[in-house]
């Protein structure tokens, strides 16, 4: 053996030797490295199976999508409300399963507004409302927000989005809207009975006072009534008596033309001739003034029938009249206030079936407010030669005065009209809006109680089957038009 061919071995047993030596090594570098791979991955997989378990137990509702648009996310709440795992459904079945409803829950959800799909498409949503109907499920409405989603690089990788479900909120909602709507409905029924009550205790306190007024007027009637008639039966008696005697001082002068001088001083002293001529005139007048108070009475006693809870066939015509009669001071003129003019034309009226009272009552209401509108014309210069007319800038046509109209007439052979008319102040359309709701006055407090007409309203309408109706114009006057039947048909109450 060569000294070269010794070299050559022993060189290559040294680098056998090296040569196990790095595999030794590199393998145990490889077996560190799987080690570590190994424990990686295991830590990898807990990290990851942590955020499932996140996902999968949030309240809330989450998916999601990869770069391809295919469901890669749906948590259990998804799941729940959608009564599915898309994920296992080819998409051509999804609407076999549920269906989507904008946020009213009645409007099919078009497909370009789903949600995943808007965010995916790059939008960014926020609480879009919407509703679920999964086959068997009660409608679930919830709120949705989603984004695109990018990695680092900013590419697209998929898109999320999270639903909050709002279907106990909306309940409950609804449920508040509805006891708020019964207790607005409450409030209001109550306010109703409230005004009900109001107007039942101001009519009883009306009706009571127009009652007493009428048992004293009727109180009054007849006190006068007894000593008046006693005045008036005597004066025939008395008229008797007086010509007798003038006859007898006629005939004394006949037979004794020249009497004794006392007979003639006391002839001179009392104005014989005077006398003689005044007497009648003087009980003529006597005589007309106790027929007034008669009339009076009878006037008063009508008036009084206002208690009468019965209905009767009477004369209208009587019961103007008889209330005009009451009214009378305060028609005539007052200061410089010229006396307010009554013109009447009556027509031919049937006997009108009503409760007289009560109807007298309506006409003293109207009337008695004509006389207001009238006095407050005069206030602001009507009929006043030291006032300018004030009544806004409306030219002012000047009648000779005040005045009240009351016409009445047959308008077909079931019903009769009254029409009582004053040039007065007048009645915005406002006020004529309001005229007849209880308590609605214009007048000062302690003058108006407002509560004329409404009560009015009721007796005319309510009570005698008929309508009450105002026409006005602000500055020019007012008509009030009451029409009723003449017979009236008995109601069941
Ligand atoms: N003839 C009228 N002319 C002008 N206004 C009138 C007339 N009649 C009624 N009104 C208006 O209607 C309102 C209500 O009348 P009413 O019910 O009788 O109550 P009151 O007379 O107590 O105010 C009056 O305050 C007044 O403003
Ligand atoms: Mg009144």
């Amino acid at each position: 053996m060569s000294r070269s061919t010794s070299v050559d071995i022993r060189d290559r047993k040294q680098s056998e030797v090296q040569l196990r030596k790095a595999k030794a090594a590199l393998e145990s570098v490889v077996r560190e490295r799987t080690l570590e791979l190994q424990a990686t991955v295991l830590q990898l997989r807990r990290e990851q199976e942590f955020t499932q378990v996140v996902v999968e137990n949030v309240s809330d509702g989450v998916v999601a999508c990869d770069a391809e648009g295919r469901l890669k996310l749906f948590n259990r709440a998804a799941r729940e409300w959608h009564g599915c795992d898309p994920r296992e459904v080819p998409p051509e079945l999804w609407a076999t399963l549920y269906d989507l409803y904008e946020a009213d829950g009645i409007t099919p959800l078009a497909t370009e507004r789903i949600p995943l799909l808007r965010a995916f498409q790059g939008e960014s949503v926020r609480q879009a409302g919407m509703a679920i109907a999964a086959q068997g499920q009660e409608t679930r409405y919830i709120l949705a927000s989603g984004d695109p989603l990018f990695d680092a690089a900013g590419q697209k990788i998929g898109a999320v989005v999270a639903m909050h479900d709002i279907t106990e909120r909306r309940k409950s909602e609804a449920a508040l809207r509805q006891s708020e709507a019964q207790l607005r409905q409450r409030t209001q029924e109550l306010e109703a009975a409230l005004k009900e009550l109001q107007r039942t205790q101001s009519q009883l306190v009306q009706s009571e006072k127009m009652s007493s007024l009428g048992q004293l007027v009727a109180g009054v009637a007849h006190e006068i009534n007894n000593p008046v008639n006693f005045i008036y039966g005597n004066l025939a008696h008395a008229n008797a008596y007086i010509q007798d005697l003038l006859n007898l001082v006629w005939l004394y002068q006949q037979h004794y033309p020249n009497p004794v001088p006392a007979v003639q001083q006391e002839i001179q002293h009392v104005d014989l001739d005077f006398l003689l001529a005044d007497l009648p005139k003087l009980l003529s007048s006597m005589r007309v003034g106790a027929e007034r108070i008669q009339k009076i009475v009878a006037s008063l006693r009508t008036f009084s029938r206002m208690d009468e809870a019965e209905c009767k066939a009477v004369d209208i015509h009587e019961g103007i009249d008889s209330t005009l009669m009451i009214l009378q001071n305060c028609l005539k003129a007052k200061g410089d206030r010229p006396e307010i003019q009554v013109n009447k034309h009556y027509g031919i009226l049937p006997l009108v079936e009503c409760y007289a009272g009560q109807l007298n009552q309506v006409f003293m209401n109207i009337l008695a407010n004509a006389i207001d509108a009238l006095e407050e014309s005069y206030a602001l210069g009507r009929w006043n030669p030291n006032m300018l007319p004030s009544l806004g800038d409306r030219p002012i046509d000047s009648p000779s005065g005040p005045m009240i109209t009351i016409q009445t007439e047959q308008v077909s052979p079931s019903s009769i009209a009254i029409r009582i008319v004053d040039n007065g102040i007048g009645m915005s359309a406002a006020v004529q809006q309001r005229l007849f709701d209880p308590f609605f006055t214009t007048k000062p407090v302690g003058k108006g109680t407002g509560m004329g007409l409404s009560i009015s309203y009721q007796i005319i309408t309510e009570r005698h089957q008929g309508t009450l109706r105002c026409c006005s114009e602000v500055g020019q006057g007012t008509e009030f038009m009451i029409q009723i039947p003449v017979i009236q048909i008995p109601v069941s109450q």
